[in-house]
């Protein structure tokens, strides 16, 4: 038996192909184009390992795609592949539009042919896991109830708004085709392997660097927390037992404002890896101009989770961010191969003025 990932050599796809072969005997194909995203750092503890097959690729290409599926034969394809940085989707929303929706179309296509080929019993068991996010229900104020799987859709980003579209072609191509889909729409992750655009990377590692730790507007902006291995954890269980053409919503209740997290990585730290200059690396904090059409804040209610399928996180905030912060410690082979010229170009624009 074999499953076919895409985007596996992401922040989430490869912690899921390492977590995965860490569990299953079954092999993964992984499909991944390597933006400056993908990274095969990642994967490379699976050397050599031979159920694992990477494929350099788009999920976009059709006859690739297609071959693939005629020559491995997979019982389920999950689908990670996106462009997935909120800033970056502001500074150029066409490769959004270009891999999350018209990206995931083609997919879709591809695997609906392969799944219309299949014998009875393995069309039967064959499943399409759609990995998706919370941002696609907007924005909650401080009194909303958390987001569940009833919530009206109401994207606000370009980013969140390339992923609704694909959560919409998913839902149509379930309806009109049957193709048997499952969907998951996830809060914010953190963890290992986390590329440093994002908030809590970024920090730890301006920090060690001594440079300046960039809060947009306020820092009261609220995320929900998830450790990636738990939102791992949660796509398996969804894969293995969710109910064809249900959404399932995952997170870790664990609200907290921007800047809660940002003091939070910064004690750590002083803990960890106490400045040699001496003060503290709360004082490398600096409020920037804010994001664009900031989402105040996000809260997910994964009770259909835990009431249907018997999922619950592993982790607390406090532990996944102490083990991230130790990660990240560890692992600065990992974060130099990562942080290329391309990465440096895009701190740059990003916060040229600001820093
Ligand atoms: P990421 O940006 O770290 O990784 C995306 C991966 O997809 C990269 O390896 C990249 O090379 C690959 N990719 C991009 N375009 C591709 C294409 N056209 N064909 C094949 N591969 C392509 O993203 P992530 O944070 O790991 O997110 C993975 C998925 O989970 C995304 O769909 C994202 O929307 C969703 N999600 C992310 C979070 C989060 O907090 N990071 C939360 C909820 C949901
Ligand atoms: O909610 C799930 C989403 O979480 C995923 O769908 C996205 O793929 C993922 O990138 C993430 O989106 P966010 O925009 O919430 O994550 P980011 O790490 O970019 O920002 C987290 C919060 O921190 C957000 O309120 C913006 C703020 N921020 C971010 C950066 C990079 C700052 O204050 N300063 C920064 O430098």
């Amino acid at each position: 038996m074999t499953i076919l990932v895409s985007g596996g050599a992401g922040f989430i796809g490869g912690n899921f192909v390492l977590d995965w072969l860490d569990h299953f005997d079954e092999a993964v194909i992984n499909l991944d184009k390597l933006t400056y995203a993908g990274n095969l750092e990642t994967l490379k503890r699976l050397n050599g390992n031979n159920r694992h097959v990477f494929v350099h690729g788009d999920i976009g290409d059709r006859d690739l795609i297609n071959n693939l599926l005629a020559m491995h034969k997979p019982r389920a394809v999950i689908n990670f592949a996106a462009e997935s940085h909120v800033d970056r989707s502001i500074h150029g929303p066409g490769e959004f539009i270009q891999t999350n929706v018209v990206g995931t179309f083609n997919l879709l296509e591809s695997v609906r042919g392969y799944w219309d080929g299949l014998p009875g019993g393995e069309k039967q068991a064959f499943r399409f896991l759609h990995v998706s996010t919370d941002e696609v229900y907007g924005t909650l104020s401080r009194d909303d109830a958390p987001f569940n799987e009833l919530n009206r859709y109401e994207p606000n980003s370009p980013y969140s708004a390339s992923k609704a579209a694909s959560d919409h072609l998913v839902r149509a191509w379930h309806h009109t085709y049957g193709l048997p889909v499952l969907t998951t729409n996830c809060s914010n992750n953190y963890g290992p392997y986390h590329f440093p655009e994002k908030l809590i990377p970024l920090v730890i590692l301006n920090a060690l660097a001594g440079k300046s730790l960039p809060i947009y507007g306020d820092g009261q902006q609220i995320r929900d927390w998830l450790y990636v291995r738990d939102h791992c954890s949660a796509i398996r269980r969804v894969l293995q037992s969710g109910k064809v053409g249900e959404t399932y919503n995952v997170g870790g209740w664990n609200e907290k404002p921007n800047l809660d997290v940002v003091h939070t990585i910064c004690s750590i730290l002083d803990e960890l890896r106490p400045k040699v200059s001496g003060g503290r690396y709360k004082d490398q904090i600096t409020f920037v101009k804010d994001r664009p059409g900031h989402d105040r804040r996000y809260a997910i209610d994964a009770r259909k989770l835990e009431r249907e399928l018997g999922w619950k996180p592993e982790e607390t905030f406090e532990t996944g961010i102490r083990k991230t912060v130790e990660w990240y410690l560890a692992n600065q082979d990992w974060v130099r191969n990562v942080t290329s010229g391309a990465y440096r170009e895009w701190v740059g624009r990003q916060y040229e003025v600001q820093l």
